[in-house]
């Protein structure tokens, strides 16, 4: 690794490292004991959320470092930036303000200097005219039918935060159904068109750039679908399109009045607040969409307001980081103690790793530290079933964010307390671990042999010193998610700013997309192009 930290950070660097090296060896619940303030000094509240870092390996030392290396890093200057709308996308040259798409009403974000907020008004009232004639059936298809289910056709930050907070917050007899397909495999259409009616069905094709080949590939077909059975003056009325290239939606030729236009200051990843969103706006009714914009806002502001030290995103972010640099972990879990949320791991996978997957800085030199770790996860318990042996008695440490609701009132009274206490009962498992003592002073005490002790013991033993964070949320409702959504997407904006790296690109996805291209011409009987034999062989092979 190199020495290229963000100027002014290198000593905060030094710090945080003697402090994470000091720290190697302290067992976490050691550290209730040597300190008294930890669990106060280590929980938070931030819109909402309750968040316990207290479980983390850090030492009251390391974590100080940590505060001081947000500081000397530049956080607070490059968070004042972000909401300025100045460009911090820099090797694309844009403003970021997703944060510009959930300020309410009279709000004045400016993009490079530009007043946007009345254009994102205008594109809400849009959003919400629509939502409301659909569901209220003044909107209706081209045979007078009202529309009973959306197909959602879009990919990465185009589908990814839809269907998350569809699964999240869909009522159990939705009154309109909400399908998604997202991948170039011609079985996920199939499948979301299965049993569906053109007459009752609205499409919408979201694509930040509308050129992205999987979704137009989708929209092609469900195009086609339509027109199948309603005509092409038919198909049209059953079309919409949300993209932040509109002339090429209407050149593809969806009507004008049905292109839902967002800005290049959105990222794709970070994008569901925008019309990105609108199949979710109709579906779940357009109050609910806006709840989910206000509670995303009470984190934005709380981001904003809140000092460091009690700031959610920023201590999350450093928690990471922590693990991350401190103490070389490269994974990380994610498992939501909520069914509704078994698609926020997948979610946060684009988010972090898109975002901070990265191994140069701003300014193009190698970056100094690791970036972001892989994220993976599923919904507890069912993680529980799976990957949770590898957590407990693994050979590598893998941290794990654990995010639970206090109260649901969803399914049998009782099922939700067991849930619970599953949740805790991990963390708690995760950082106690069970020693061999205890383990063969149990089988002692059941009277087992004392060779099958010493067989037993090691198998039994956990190592513990798992650190987890925990996020709470009193229930899952729109402003909830909003804030969990909001507060990872800050957590990783933080981390960025720390490593050094631009959080808003992607050029890393590129090349694939290009060599794609290039042999999709091959397998259609093109001049075969210069490859390893390797490649060579699978193109022969599999070409038509
Ligand atoms: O391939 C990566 C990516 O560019 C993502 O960043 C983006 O969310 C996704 O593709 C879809 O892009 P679009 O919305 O332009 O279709």
């Amino acid at each position: 690794m190199s020495d290229n930290h963000p100027s002014g950070a290198t000593e905060a660097w030094n710090r945080f490292h003697a402090a994470a090296n000091a720290a190697h060896g302290a067992r976490i619940v050691d550290l209730f004991a040597s300190e008294p303030d930890r669990l106060s000094r280590l929980t938070l509240d931030a819109a909402g959320l309750f968040i316990d870092l207290s479980k983390q390996s850090w030492t009251r030392a390391a974590h100080d470092a940590c505060i001081a290396l947000a500081q000397a890093s530049g956080v607070e200057t490059a968070r004042a930036h972000l909401f300025a709308g100045d460009v911090v996308n820099t090797s694309e040259g844009r403003a970021v303000l997703h944060t510009a798409l959930r300020a309410p009403d009279g709000a004045d974000f400016r993009s490079q200097g530009e007043p946007v907020s009345h254009e994102v008004e205008a594109g809400r009232a849009r959003m919400k005219a629509l939502a409301d004639g659909v569901r209220s059936g003044d909107i209706v298809g081209a045979t007078g039918k009202a529309f009973t289910t959306i197909l959602h056709i879009g990919i990465g930050g185009s589908d990814l935060g839809p269907r998350l907070v569809w699964e999240a917050l869909k009522p159990l007899e939705p009154a309109i159904d909400l399908r998604f397909t997202a991948n170039v495999d011609g079985a996920e259409i199939a499948q979301a068109l299965a049993g569906l009616d053109p007459e009752t069905t609205l499409v919408i094709a979201v694509s930040k750039t509308f050129t992205t080949l999987e979704t137009l590939a989708n929209a092609e077909a469900a195009r086609d679908w339509l027109r199948a059975r309603l005509g092409d003056e038919g198909a049209r009325k059953h079309f919409a399109a949300v993209s932040a290239a509109p002339d090429k939606a209407v050149a593809f030729g969806v009507d004008e009045d049905r292109v839902f236009a967002f800005w290049d200051w959105v990222g794709g990843r970070f994008s569901i607040w925008s019309a990105v969103g609108l199949s979710c706006a109709i579906a779940l009714g357009y109050e609910a969409f806006a709840g989910f914009l206000a509670g995303a806002n009470a984190m934005d502001r709380h981001f904003v307001e809140a000092p460091l030290a009690t700031n959610g995103p920023v201590q999350l972010a450093l928690a990471h980081l922590f693990n991350r640099n401190g103490l070389k972990r490269a994974t990380r879990a994610v498992t939501p103690y909520a069914q509704r949320l078994r698609l926020l791991p997948a979610f946060l996978q684009q988010l972090e790793m898109e975002s901070n997957g990265k191994r140069v800085t701003r300014d193009g030199q190698p970056v100094a530290q690791e970036t972001a770790t892989a994220v993976f996860g599923d919904a507890g318990t069912n993680g529980q079933h799976a990957f949770f042996q590898l957590l407990h008695q693994g050979t590598d440490i893998i941290p794990v964010d654990l995010i639970g609701m206090a109260q649901t009132d969803e399914g049998p009274a009782g099922m939700h307390r067991k849930l619970l206490a599953n949740l805790i009962a991990q963390a708690e498992a995760l950082m106690i671990g069970r020693s061999q003592a205890d383990v063969r002073a149990e089988l002692t005490a059941k009277g087992v042999d004392a060779a099958t002790i010493d067989r037993l013991a090691p198998q039994r033993t956990f190592p513990g010193d798992r650190p987890t964070s925990l996020i709470l949320a009193q229930s899952l409702t729109p402003e909830s998610l909003g804030a969990i959504i909001a507060l990872y997407e800050h957590k990783t904006f933080v981390e960025g700013v720390i490593w050094g790296v631009n959080s808003f690109d992607q050029w890393g996805v590129e090349l694939g997309k290009t060599l794609a291209v290039r042999i999709q011409g091959e397998l259609e009987g093109g001049a075969r192009g210069a490859h390893d034999p390797s490649t060579t062989a699978l193109v022969e092979r599999l070409k038509g």
